[in-house]
């Protein structure tokens, strides 16, 4: 995106959030699915996680299962009920799978639920100790968009693979990484008119400040609209857009997703890599589906963002979109949705010096997501 101001908003961040919650990181992210190993087979053999941790019958949890799977800094957590009834099933039953827990990294889980709560956050979880050999973890929890949790997890006593009550998972079967680093930025949808409520729950009760606004002018296409801003916490790691329909000639993106998911939650994970051409190419041959990219995208691309590193042929070949800001460029693609319903899906990301979020693709990639929702008759 191609913003000015972007770099001038990012020092002004720094300033602007208060950092009574300091955050290392994301930790984790928990996902609860219809049926967690089948889940956590496809993250290992199209997405190359690595199979880390498990826990359920077999480490004496009779209701539910996890499957932990990584690559690199991203964990996640795969969840699914074993019983009928309770609070996982209901979760399925209304959103189908999707994310429970978005979990950040803390120093002090104690101190984060009593800066958060004290700041109007809704606890989820009071500040639980749980131990076992390899030392104690601390978790706390409050509530955000939808019935997506954010979980506060502090490791700073513990050495064991993933958390008390898991034990190492080490399958046979394993499958090589695809270049996958960290999270780059997770984003949230949520109702009409809730887009400022909800940055207004990150500024307030977490301490986050407002990178890059844009509104419905800038993101629509003949049919579809929405309005989006993009939230930090102070030291940049972790950032949550959070998106809102708004008016178009047909039904908005984001109301399908409120639609099918019945309700606010998380649209897509940005997961960031080196080298997205060789990271894209293993997905591509592994299964994964990407959006299509008009190739007109791709005409007068270059008088758009000026030089790049790579080979352009390879990228349009790939489908990569590529977008431009005062500090540098962004290479970045999108996958299908990643499940049944018509809602998550993932990002991938390459930094070339930009910090900014692609604005420049928006319309090009929603115009290509439109071409999917024709395809389902959502439009
Ligand atoms: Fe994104």
């Amino acid at each position: 995106m191609t913003t000015d101001t972007t770099s001038l908003q990012l020092e002004k961040i720094v300033e602007e959030a208060e950092d009574f919650l300091p955050l290392l990181g994301t930790d984790h992210v928990e996902l609860y699915v219809g049926n967690a190993k089948q889940a956590a087979h496809y993250y290992i053999s199209a997405w190359g996680f690595q199979p880390l941790a498990y826990c359920g019958l077999e480490t004496g949890v009779k209701d539910r299962v996890s499957y932990v799977v990584e690559q690199d800094k991203i964990r996640l957590v795969l969840t699914s009920p074993l019983v009928p009834g309770g609070p996982i099933n209901e979760h399925i039953n209304k959103h189908g799978d999707g994310v429970k827990v978005v979990a950040l990294w803390v120093d002090d889980a104690t101190k984060s639920w009593e800066e958060t709560t004290s700041r109007g956050g809704e606890s989820c979880m009071k500040p639980e100790v749980r131990e076992d050999k390899d030392g104690k973890v601390v978790l706390s929890g409050i509530h955000t968009y939808g019935e997506t949790l954010h979980v506060f997890v502090e490791r700073k006593n513990y050495n064991g693979i993933f958390m008390p009550g898991y034990r190492a998972w080490n399958p046979s079967y394993k499958a090589p990484e695809v270049g996958l680093k960290f999270i780059d930025h997770m984003v949230g949808n949520v109702g009409w008119n809730e887009m400022n409520k909800w940055c207004e729950f990150y500024a307030k009760v977490m301490g986050f400040a407002q990178l890059v606004s844009f509104d419905d002018k800038d993101i629509s296409t003949d049919y579809t609209a929405l309005m989006s801003k993009v939230m930090s916490n102070g030291n940049g790691r972790i950032k949550f857009p959070i998106n809102e329909p708004a008016v178009g000639r047909k039904k908005s993106q984001i109301e399908e997703y409120i639609d099918f998911y019945n309700g606010a939650g998380v649209q897509h994970i940005a997961v960031a890599t080196d080298n997205i051409v060789e990271t894209v190419t293993a997905l591509k041959a592994r299964g994964v589906e990407f959006l299509y990219v008009p190739e007109n995208y791709y005409d007068d691309i270059l008088e758009r963002v000026g030089k790049i590193d790579e080979d352009l042929a390879l990228l349009k070949a790939l489908g990569i979109l590529i977008d431009k800001d005062d500090e540098g460029y962004l290479l970045q693609l999108f996958t299908k949705p990643v499940l049944d319903r018509p809602t998550m899906f993932f990002e991938i990301i390459q930094r070339k010096g930009a910090r900014s979020f692609g604005k420049g693709n928006f319309k090009a990639l929603f115009e290509a997501i439109e071409r999917e929702q024709e395809a389902r008759g959502t439009l």
